[in-house]
């Protein structure tokens, strides 16, 4: 398995390009299915979960090609299956849009529980629940959410700010009869742009990116060519890394909209962020002024920014309070960081953390994605070596990490000791 080693100390200086956005790029992929036709769809991030989301699509019966690295052409017309296989369900979280996808084109689905980062219990009750109020039948047996409506009925339903209930509960109510009133809506980018790609297709979806989303009914999605939004995580994570290291990054083909909660903590913490088009200049100088972060849906402060900013809280000046409102495990970075010297105290769903000089580079797990790409920005901050293992996590969100960071200056490297190296299999 491949592990990182970075030596910490250098600042970050140049351009860096940000890929497109993950969690908007997963559902519009399991949305295309819908289609009766072709889908062309740009700007999507060459990953792990990008990887596994063309298995299942393969698997279900569509002819997917790869024109370039960054695009995918989906053709669904001879899609005839409706339960994609536990083993490759269980390796992706988003592996859920299948429910609403496959119930919305067939009126049937049989999909097991989802896999996905290990954050929390992350149950499914309220997709569940949106589908019944949909008029679906829900069945679970031996691990598989069985779905079946013979004709989805338009109704209201409450998703309880839920990224992934939203998305699911459009899919399924594209086609339902009548219209859907969608109430407490997540207004994360990711549900705009899914809602964005299905009008697009021919769906009539009004309110995306309000509290409330009106769905109204049509016969048929047709294809079409999207180009996704770049990913605000993403950017967000390099933000930081130059916030962190020091130095000044230009962030380029990014959405500056979508970083101001981020960019709002950064000016506080003396960061200086401009932005300009697609772009955002990070220029970071001194050292970060502490702060106090309370995790919120959007347009408050991610969750998926959190274990990042407590990481780069670790050297700020003064004591920091970071409270996790989303996810009840989002803290296991810090059990790792204290490893690198990090002086953390927590208590439920808030981490105390006080500002030291630097962290001191140790042997580290990534746990998750978002927690693996924190360890990569503590390891950039740190005083000697940082040797990360399990860095597959960070593969499933980030695309070339190693080498946009090592273009910037960082010293980053992978290091391999699988000789069928798995990452080596997208391009068929
Ligand atoms: N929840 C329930 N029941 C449900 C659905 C959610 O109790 O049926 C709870 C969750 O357990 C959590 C909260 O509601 O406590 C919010 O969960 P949400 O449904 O909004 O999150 P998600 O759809 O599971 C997506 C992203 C996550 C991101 C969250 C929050 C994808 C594939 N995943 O997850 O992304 O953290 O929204 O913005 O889009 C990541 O990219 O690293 C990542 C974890």
């Amino acid at each position: 398995m491949d592990k990182f080693i970075i030596r910490g100390g250098n600042q970050l200086e140049g351009n860096v390009k940000v890929e497109g956005s993950k969690n908007a790029a997963l559902p519009i992929l399991a949305a295309s299915l819908m289609a009766d036709d072709i889908c062309h769809i740009l700007n999507i991030p060459y990953i792990d979960d990008i990887v596994t989301m063309d298995e299942l699509l393969r698997e279900l019966g569509a002819k997917v090609t790869l024109p370039t690295k960054d695009s995918l052409i989906i053709d669904s017309r001879q899609i005839t299956l409706k339960r994609p296989s536990e083993e490759l369900v269980h390796k992706l979280r988003a592996s859920y849009y299948f429910l609403g996808a496959l119930l919305g084109k067939f009126g049937h689905a049989e999909v097991a529980f989802p896999g996905g980062d290990a954050i929390g219990i992350r149950p499914i009750d309220i997709h569940i629940n949106g589908l019944k109020a949909l008029g679906a039948e829900i069945k679970i047996e031996h691990g598989i959410v069985i779905a079946h409506a013979d004709k989805l009925i338009g109704s209201e339903v409450d998703t309880e700010t839920s990224v992934g209930a939203t998305i699911n509960i459009m899919l399924a109510a594209v086609k339902a009869r009548g219209m859907t009133t969608i109430i407490n809506a997540a207004r994360e980018p990711h549900v705009v742009d899914t809602a964005n790609f299905l009008n697009m297709m021919g769906a009539r979806i009004k309110g995306a990116g309000t509290d409330k989303i009106r769905i109204y009914s049509v016969e048929k999605l047709h294809g079409c060519e999207y180009t996704t939004i770049p990913d605000q995580i993403v950017t967000g994570t390099y933000m930081m890394a130059v916030a962190a290291t020091g130095g000044k990054v230009r962030i380029e083909g990014v959405i500056p909209k979508h970083m101001e909660a981020l960019s709002v903590k950064l000016l506080e913490m003396g960061v200086m962020v401009v932005s300009h088009d697609d772009q955002i200049t990070v220029t970071s100088e001194k050292r970060l002024r502490s702060t106090r972060v309370i995790t919120k849906v959007y347009p408050g402060f991610a969750t998926d920014f959190q274990a990042l900013m407590s990481t780069i809280l670790t050297a700020a000046n003064g004591v920091s309070s970071v409270t996790e409102t989303i996810f009840e495990s989002r803290f296991r970075h810090l059990e790792q960081l204290s490893h690198m010297g990090a002086k953390v105290n927590i208590q439920d769903r808030i981490a105390n953390i006080t500002g030291m000089d630097r962290l001191s580079g140790a042997k580290v797990v990534a746990t998750d994605i978002r927690a693996g790409a924190s360890l990569v920005i503590a390891g950039l901050m740190a005083e000697g070596v940082t040797e990360i293992t399990d860095v597959y996590h960070i593969d499933r969100g980030y695309m070339d990490i190693v080498e946009k960071l090592k273009n910037i200056g960082a010293d980053i490297e992978r290091v391999s000791d699988d000789v069928n190296n798995e990452r080596i299999h997208l391009i068929k």
